[in-house]
């Protein structure tokens, strides 16, 4: 019976994606526009020798100082790239473009979730960034510094994070989605000195109040010196005078000039937390060199991007794709990028719709959950709208089904457009898994690595595993824009991606190749959740789960969700004296919000007087060597447990 239904449940993820065989080739006009066309002599050519195709990319951005050698081990797993190079990625964002007629060019066309709107060229932009940079440099900001953002969707975003790096400090942005004590913890962790946010933020015509969560957030925080608030209403007063300076009076003033900090190949440029399988997030470190060059060829070859391009995606700077492929990727191209605040449904569900109409965005780029929640309210928000301008759309963060698939292609793009389905990740830095647009595609694959990167399906010694069994989801050489470590926790980063099938940088997903050699991604391996596209451990929900005073136990799963991906159920043992009850689950649901925010808050929580956990021995032989581990303090961990409900279904 229970059987039955994981069948049932896991039919879309795993048997319709194994059994997708139609394939799209690239239409005439694509393939006419395509900047790579001979690929297969393109990926030959990238394999017998990667570190030369990565030095040929690396060739395309300009450099202070060319590298003396282009790839070193100088410890076991830990990469250099570009050894002895001289650069800085705002160098190539920004300056570089100063004198040329990109300057003139709108960098960035923002709308906020009102529907204001707001260009800056990147004259401007580069104006902006330099007071901005200046400003920090005033409240003491020095290279190597870590500076954390907690903001929306807006031009400040991008300002603050280019300011960063251009006087060589880390940004660590932080998804403003997430909860004062989530954003606490990610101070802490990178023992960042000023806070830069807005006073509030605006989402589906609501009010945020980003200043009292941040008020509240480095409130103990010992190493913030200062509150850098962009003030964008008129009634908000500071709350704390020798802290808090308003970014307008910062930048007042400021001299348009600042030179940028000329960084080593491998100085670093962000810290970015994201999920792991314990309750702390790892902060993932990106370098200037390696990073640049990852995220410039990618783009280009991927997006097929094009001067006249004005490109889209959806995404949030507080994540990698934001990071990687908003700012500094279509910066580096010298295209127009648009930043938008709001939802994609509010006031109507074709809002999103009308913001590629109106801006004649040609590149599309969004999540696979965005397309389902889209689906849903009918063809008939998109019909309404003249989308002629697209040629090329993406997709992001979590496997695409191919009934979206089939929709974003059919009713959004008439069937003429190729999809590309980046698979990659917070460390990877740039995409991995995708096809060129003179690839022929399938609908919820995401084709082949990319080249330059040797991608493999193997069992938990490392042996790859036949063409259409599953496995795990390795990467077999080292890359450019590959993460450099955890801030502050070498050990973690060697455990996490190098110890469990040594050798190879393990990427905690499960996949499997097709005959073809294609991929298909399965999901993850470990206890990492991907809800609406964003990655949230499962240990960090039970941990603030049991930091309620009626919650002895926690375990957290992953349960499929129709639009969503993936939803998080909680298993939850009570203290004594605690009774089961419908305002109990909701103190439950409260305590998530308040640790870790909203996008972490489970659907369900069930209260149970054992949690299910499998002996560990007995979970492990289940498996009968099919690549299992044991589960974590001997639950079912989410990803396991999907694990275990496709072995059955497939075994
Ligand atoms: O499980 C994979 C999924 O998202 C994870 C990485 O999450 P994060 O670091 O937050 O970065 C997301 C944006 C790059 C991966 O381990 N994932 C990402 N892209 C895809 C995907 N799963 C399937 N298909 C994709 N295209």
């Amino acid at each position: 019976m229970l059987k039955k239904l994981f069948q049932r449940k896991n039919r879309e993820t795993t048997v319709v994606l194994m059994n997708e065989s139609k394939l799209y080739k690239p239409s005439a006009a694509t393939l006419k526009n395509a900047t790579v066309l001979n690929t297969e002599a393109v990926y030959k050519d990238a394999l017998k020798n990667p570190v030369k195709y990565w030095e040929e990319a690396a060739r395309e951005l300009e450099w202070y100082l060319p590298w003396k050698k282009a790839f070193s081990e100088p410890k076991k797993h830990f990469f250099n790239w570009f050894v002895g190079g001289k650069c800085n990625i705002v160098h190539n964002a920004l300056d570089r473009h100063m004198g040329t007629p990109t300057e003139k060019k709108t960098a960035i066309i923002w709308e906020s979730d009102h529907g204001k709107r707001r260009k800056l060229t990147y004259k401007e932009l580069k104006s902006a960034v330099c007071k901005m940079a200046n400003g920090l440099k005033s409240l003491g900001i020095k290279k190597g510094d870590r500076v954390a953002i907690y903001m929306q969707n807006t031009p400040e975003i991008a300002i603050s994070m280019l300011a960063c790096a251009k006087i060589g400090a880390m940004h660590s942005v932080v998804y403003a989605g997430f909860s004062a004590h989530a954003l606490r913890d990610r101070i802490d962790d990178a023992k960042a000195k000023i806070l830069i946010t807005s006073d509030v933020g605006y989402r589906s015509g609501k009010h945020i109040d980003m200043y009292s969560l941040c008020n509240e957030a480095v409130k103990g925080a010992k190493s913030i010196k200062h509150m850098v608030v962009v003030k964008r209403e008129e009634s908000t007063r500071k709350k704390n005078a020798k802290r808090d300076v308003w970014y307008h009076e910062l930048v007042e003033g400021q001299s348009e000039i600042c030179k940028t900090t000329v960084m080593d190949s491998e100085d670093p440029l962000f810290v970015l937390y994201t999920s792991g399988t314990t309750s702390k997030p790892k902060g993932i470190i990106h370098v200037h060199g390696g990073y640049m060059v990852g995220i410039n060829r990618t783009f280009h070859w991927v997006m097929d991007v094009k001067p006249n391009d004005v490109y889209w995606c959806s995404a949030d700077p507080g994540w990698i794709t934001g990071h990687s492929y908003i700012i500094y990727a279509p910066l580096m191209a010298g295209i127009t990028t648009v930043m938008f605040e709001g939802a994609p449904n509010y006031p109507k569900p074709d809002r999103l719709w009308k913001v590629i109409e109106k801006n004649k965005v040609s590149i599309f780029y969004t999540a696979p959950t965005l397309i389902r929640s889209l689906m849903r309210f009918g063809d008939e928000w998109v019909e309404k709208h003249d989308l002629s301008s697209l040629r090329l759309l993406g997709s992001v963060g979590e496997p695409i089904n191919p009934e979206a698939w089939r929709w974003y292609h059919k009713v959004v793009v008439k069937g003429k457009l190729p999809i590309m389905d980046t698979w990659w990740q917070t460390e990877t830095g740039s995409f991995m898994i995708a096809p060129l647009p003179a690839t022929t595609l399938k609908a919820g694959s995401a084709t082949r690595p990319l080249p330059g990167i040797i991608a493999d399906v193997v069992d938990k010694r490392g042996k790859s595993v036949r063409r259409g069994e599953g496995g795990y989801l390795v990467i077999k050489n080292p890359w450019p824009s590959m993460l450099r470590g955890v801030f502050n926790n070498p050990e973690r980063y060697l455990k996490t991606y190098w110890k469990e099938i040594p050798g190879y940088y393990l990427t905690g997903d499960l996949a499997h190749k097709d005959k073809d050699g294609y991929f298909w991604i399965q999901g993850r391996s470990d206890d990492v959740l991907s809800i609406a596209g964003h990655r949230i451990g499962t240990a960090e929900i039970e941990s603030a789960l049991v930091s309620h005073p009626a919650a002895a136990e926690a375990a957290v799963i992953g349960k499929p969700h129709p639009v969503k991906g993936e939803s998080a159920k909680a298993f939850v043992i009570l203290k004594q004296g605690y009774e089961p009850s419908e305002k109990l689950v909701d103190a439950l649901k409260k305590q998530i919000r308040k640790e870790l925010g909203p996008i972490a808050v489970t659907d369900e929580v069930e209260f149970v007087d054992k949690l299910p956990k499998t002996q560990r021995k007995d979970y492990a032989a289940s498996f009968k060597g099919k690549g299992a581990r044991p589960g974590r303090r001997g639950y079912v961990g989410a990803r396991r447990l999907n694990h275990l409900q496709n072995t059955q279904l497939n075994g």
